[in-house]
């Protein structure tokens, strides 16, 4: 059990750069294992997830090396049988799915976990794999094989234009035979970046960003390696804005695209903040003297992302007003309604939406993160709360940010987590 310790009513000022994205980087890790050739990988960031992702590589055949910011790739990825205990930690477990069934034909599983936000089934994923003429058979202990001797490229419609779905597809598609479209695919920037490490391995793909990708199977045999940057993380970007909103100060966030983070950028500003970019950053002034946004609803991109709603949650409890928010992704990701209103929010939820009545004052409280963004969504309000919080997690947001308490402390905030070596 980890616990963060915050002392609230510090106003946060600097300037921080933003680490490697946790959504881009686990689609490019296991584009990893779509072929053998060489691969040298910068800015992955140090989080469970990507920890768990690299295990799972080494399982499959690649031999990982790490020097610093450099993760080395060699080998061949020539395991089928990938259903072990690390696919089942983390939802982009499934993802292994699709590159090792399009490499090798055929691919065992188990289904995968990640945070607890309501069901996440896997049916869509596993409809796309039909759709490309794949067989499937799931056993009662969660062990799905799927073979794919007989698959081909095609034209498949998604019911939903789901991210993890989508970027299965692109990683089974480029190692079939044929041309396969997706259609009503999502249009996440982390698909632009899945598609970019696929082109730089020799794969064709295009259309990335928009509702239709195109993947033509096969790959140029005469790149034999390549060199791929991770982008920076827009969520955790988004974490840290919101965090100066709340608390008041003039905070610039560095290393990100600017435009990956307009539907933030407009809540933070809608609620009374200055809000200036320029190619690379972002910067917030707020005098932490915040007025209500209404209706927030969280959709597929470039709409206000799921990621960002719970703590945007955090920032409108004490925002002068009665603030609105519906979440439209997952069926049951309001579970940090409770944890805040133990701190003195005033939140009522009624089916989906969340009615955030803006209080003057959140107070320290000892509350429990329930799972990722639920955790930074805590720790902002402790932030912005009026004496010591402490928020309990058992590796919720060790999943996605480096180091949220080294990060915050650049900017002057007080907090710390118990288990962090002196
Ligand atoms: C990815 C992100 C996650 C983000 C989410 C939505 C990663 C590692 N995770 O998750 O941080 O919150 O996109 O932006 O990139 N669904 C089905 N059946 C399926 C697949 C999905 O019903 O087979 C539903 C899900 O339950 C959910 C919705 O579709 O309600 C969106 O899921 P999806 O876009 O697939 O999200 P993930 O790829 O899991």
């Amino acid at each position: 059990m980890t616990e963060y310790v915050i002392e609230g009513g510090t106003q946060l000022y600097g300037k921080i750069r933003i680490q490697g994205s946790k959504n881009a980087s686990l689609p490019v890790l296991a584009a990893v294992a779509t072929n053998h050739i060489d691969v040298d990988m910068f800015n992955c960031p140090s989080i469970s997830d990507c920890a768990y992702t690299l295990k799972v590589l080494e399982l499959c055949g690649r031999h990982v090396q790490r020097n610093g910011d450099l993760i080395r790739f060699t080998g061949d990825p020539l395991e089928t049988d990938i259903s072990v205990g690390e696919i089942c930690q983390m939802r982009s477990g499934i993802l292994f799915a699709g590159a090792v069934l399009g490499k090798c034909k055929e691919v065992k599983i188990c289904s995968p976990g990640g945070c607890d936000i309501g069901p996440r089934p896997i049916d869509l994923h596993l409809k796309a794999f039909e759709s490309l003429g794949a067989k499937i058979v799931t056993e009662g202990d969660g062990i799905i094989s799927i073979w794919g001797h007989k698959m081909a490229g095609t034209s498949l419609w998604l019911d939903y234009p789901s991210v993890g779905t989508t970027e299965n597809v692109m990683l089974c598609a480029v190692n079939l035979k044929g041309i396969t479209e997706i259609h009503n695919a999502a249009r996440e920037p982390e698909l632009v970046e899945l598609q970019a490490v696929l082109n730089a391995m020799g794969y064709k793909v295009s259309g990335a960003g928009s509702t239709v990708i195109t993947i033509i199977g096969g790959r140029d045999e005469t790149i034999t390696s390549c060199t791929y940057t991770i982008c920076a993380d827009r969520i955790v970007a988004g974490t840290y804005m919101t965090a100066v909103a709340l608390t008041g100060g003039n905070v610039v966030v560095t290393g990100i695209n600017s435009e990956e983070l307009a539907s933030v950028s407009d809540v933070i500003s809608n609620a009374g903040c200055y809000v200036e970019q320029g190619l690379g950053w972002i910067r917030v002034i707020s005098d932490g003297d915040l007025h209500r946004v209404r209706n927030i609803t969280s959709s597929p991109y470039p709409g206000f992302p799921t990621d960002m709603q719970p703590q945007t949650m955090a920032m409108l409890a004490k925002a002068r007003g009665v603030s609105v928010i519906r979440e439209t992704v997952f069926e049951n990701r309001l579970r940090h309604v409770d944890e805040l209103c133990r701190m003195g929010a005033d939140i009522m939820v009624h089916g989906d939406t969340a009615i955030i009545n803006g209080v003057d004052r959140l107070h320290g409280s000892r509350v429990k993160a329930t799972d990722l963004r639920s955790g930074a969504a805590l720790i902002l309000a402790g932030l912005g709360a009026d004496g010591k919080t402490v928020v309990q997690d058992t590796g919720c947001v060790d999943r996605g940010y480096q180091d949220i308490c080294g990060d915050l402390r650049s900017l002057g905030a007080e907090v710390i987590r118990l288990d962090e070596k002196a």
